[in-house]
């Protein structure tokens, strides 16, 4: 609704503002006599009122009778918002200053000058913003000369901003009278923030005791005339309200702790905040460094800000900005350093890699993954090497028996080369003769419970020889045939020949082979021998280290002997079985799938 009304107020101004008559305006001379060490401000109020004119009761007999009686216009308390014009000193038509500039703000019923120079001297005028009909006429110009002070030459001279301690009694002088404590002072006018101090006419300006609102900016004004007429010298004064300096060195607030964990390649922002006490000349300092191997160095960063301030105190706070945490940040202290004119206080913070961050579960996870494939692969391998052992320990967990019912006499027939270790092998403590004979029922029979058949041992001489070897391979649940070279090339070969046309009818007849020595096939061999050596279950002798019973070699032979109630105590099984795990595991596998198995 106000900015409607904005909008209204300019086009309807907006068509006067050429026809805007300044000759009617009231006008006031001002004086700004500035001083060339300090930094310095200036303000216009504008104060539509008649200056005050000299009291007088006699009144001039014509004047009052012309013309309507001119309302007064209204004073600078009763204006909310003023429109400012300048009148360049070339002439010309008017200029209206509307936004702020970088030497010039507007600041509602005023107009500050933010920096004191000879360019700023010329016809500032005014008026209200919003205009009733009886304001149409209102305005007032203000010729402002500017001039630099000229050389004081006093011990004290006044100072254009003052620092009064809280609850203390002070005074405020006025700068533009030159020295503090001169003879003589005119009347005064004062002003705070814009607001006139009526009760005020003296200087300095006497304040009992000090309180915070006592801060701002202060004008003084007082006329001076001479014969061209009277003008306002007026001087601008900052008063700041302060507390005693403070006696402490400033107080690190962040970081807190000396170890901060990071993720290494996130951004991260660190920041050293730290609290200032009071000072007159406050002169902060606040830095970050970091250390590396001995060196420090400051760390570039923005400018710190001012976060929090009162009068007691500021906090000031500084930030340096790492776009992402690498390894080599993880090495480095960084510092937080402030210092005010007592000393200064430092508060060192080193990065912390976090642990558990998902790159490292990724592995975690993938290493048990991994491990647990290794471990079943393991297991997998221990299972196929030692698939014999625990079909065995199955078998003696089981009491099923094979053997029962089947109206067999022999567990397995023994065929090897007969007499053949006076022959070619006269030397060798394991011929294959002894395995037959000796080894075999000692191991089979004696430890196992096996019933062998052994040609020369169970079987009357004088049979026909024929007739025998099928008889008895027909009374036997298995064939083991030691093979080797005088096997292969012998007559004995007869015996594997038979036993192989009589497994082909009889299920529960298997045949076992053992290779005792390496051998070449002879041409001779009958195709169904040669066929059955391709086929048959294989377990191959490999010397002394063969012979201990719980040895590898009986382990595989047991595997394919029949199914039997188990004699020994079971652990007398496990015993062997836990041996032959931390033996040497390098044995062919065998040919396990080439029989049908019936238990
Ligand atoms: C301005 O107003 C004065 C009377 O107040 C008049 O004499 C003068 O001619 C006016 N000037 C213009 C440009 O209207
Ligand atoms: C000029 O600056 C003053 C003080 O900073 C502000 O109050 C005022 O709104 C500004 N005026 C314009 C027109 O920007
Ligand atoms: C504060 O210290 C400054 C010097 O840094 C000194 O000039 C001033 O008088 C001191 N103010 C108070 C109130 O002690
Ligand atoms: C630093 O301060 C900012 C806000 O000012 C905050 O967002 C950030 O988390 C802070 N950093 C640390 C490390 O505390
Ligand atoms: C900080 O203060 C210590 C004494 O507390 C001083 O030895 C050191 O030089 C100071 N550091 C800086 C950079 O001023």
């Amino acid at each position: 609704m106000l900015c409607l009304g904005w909008i209204f107020l300019w086009f309807v101004t907006g068509e006067r503002i050429k026809g805007f008559n300044i000759s009617g305006c009231s006008i006031k001379n001002f004086l700004w006599m500035y001083s060339a060490e300090s930094a310095e401000e200036f303000v216009l109020f504008c104060d539509l009122a008649e200056p005050q004119k000299p009291r007088s009761y006699h009144r001039h007999p014509l004047s009052p009778a012309q013309g309507p009686a001119r309302r007064p216009c209204r004073g600078r308390e009763g204006l909310s918002d003023a429109q400012w014009y300048l009148q360049p000193r070339e002439g010309g038509a008017l200029k209206e200053i509307t936004s702020n500039q970088s030497h010039l703000l507007l600041d509602k019923t005023a107009l500050r000058f933010l920096t004191a120079e000879r360019s700023h001297a010329g016809s500032y005028i005014c008026r209200p913003r919003m205009r009733s009909r009886r304001d149409e006429a209102c305005c007032v110009k203000m010729v402002l000369e500017v001039q630099p002070q000229a050389d004081l030459s006093c011990a004290h001279p006044v100072p254009r901003t003052r620092y009064l301690r809280l609850g203390s009694t002070d005074s405020i002088h006025c700068p533009s009278l030159g020295c503090q404590g001169g003879a003589r002072s005119p009347e005064m006018t004062w002003y705070q923030n814009g607001r006139l101090l009526s009760a005020q006419r003296s200087n300095p300006l006497q304040l009992d005791v000090i309180y915070d609102y006592h801060q701002g900016t202060y004008a003084c004004d007082y006329t001076q005339a001479d014969g061209a007429g009277s003008r306002t010298v007026r001087a601008v004064v900052q008063v700041k309200t302060i507390v005693r300096n403070t006696t402490l060195k400033p107080d690190i607030l962040e970081p807190v702790k000396d170890t901060l964990e990071v993720e290494l390649g996130k951004p991260l922002t660190l920041n050293c905040t730290a609290r200032f006490g009071f000072e007159e000349h406050f002169k902060p300092v606040l830095r970050w460094y970091s250390k590396d191997s001995g060196r420090e160095l400051e760390i570039p960063t923005k400018e710190g800000r001012r976060v929090k301030a009162t009068v007691e105190a500021e906090v000031i706070q500084r930030t340096v900005h790492l776009e992402r945490v690498a390894q080599s940040d993880l090495h480095k202290t960084f510092i937080c350093f402030a210092q005010n004119s007592l000393g200064n206080s430092t508060q060192p913070l080193q990065l912390r890699g976090r642990k558990g961050a998902s790159p490292v579960v990724f592995l975690y996870v993938l290493l048990g993954t991994v491990a647990a494939l290794a471990g079943a692969l393991a297991a997998g391998a221990l299972l196929f090497t030692y698939w014999i052992e625990v079909v065995l320990l199955c078998r003696t967990c089981q009491d099923k028996d094979e053997t029962l019912g089947d109206k067999k006499e022999f567990d397995a027939f023994i065929s090897y080369a007969k007499g053949s270790a006076s022959e070619s092998e006269p030397a060798s403590p394991m011929s294959e003769d002894c395995l037959a004979l000796k080894l075999f029922p000692e191991v089979l029979e004696n430890k196992y419970g096996y019933t062998l058949c052994l040609l020369e041992r169970d079987v009357a001489p004088g049979g026909v020889y024929t007739e025998d070897i099928v008889s008895i391979i027909k009374k036997s649940r298995r064939g083991v045939f030691i093979l080797s070279p005088n096997y292969v090339n012998g007559p004995s070969v007869f015996e594997l020949q038979a036993a192989v046309s009589l497994a082909l009818d009889d299920q529960t007849l298997k045949l076992i082979l053992v290779k005792f020595c390496p051998f070449q096939e002879p041409e001779s061999l009958p195709d169904l021998v040669r066929k059955a050596l391709r086929v048959l279950p294989t377990v191959t002798w490999r010397g002394l280290k063969s012979a201990p019973p719980n040895s590898r070699f009986w382990t595989r032979l047991r595997y394919h002997m029949p199914m039997k109630n188990p004699t020994g105590l079971p652990w007398g099984h496990l015993r062997v079985i836990s041996r032959a795990f931390w033996e040497d595991s390098k044995t062919e596998t065998p040919g396990r799938s080439s029989q049908p198995r019936h238990w």
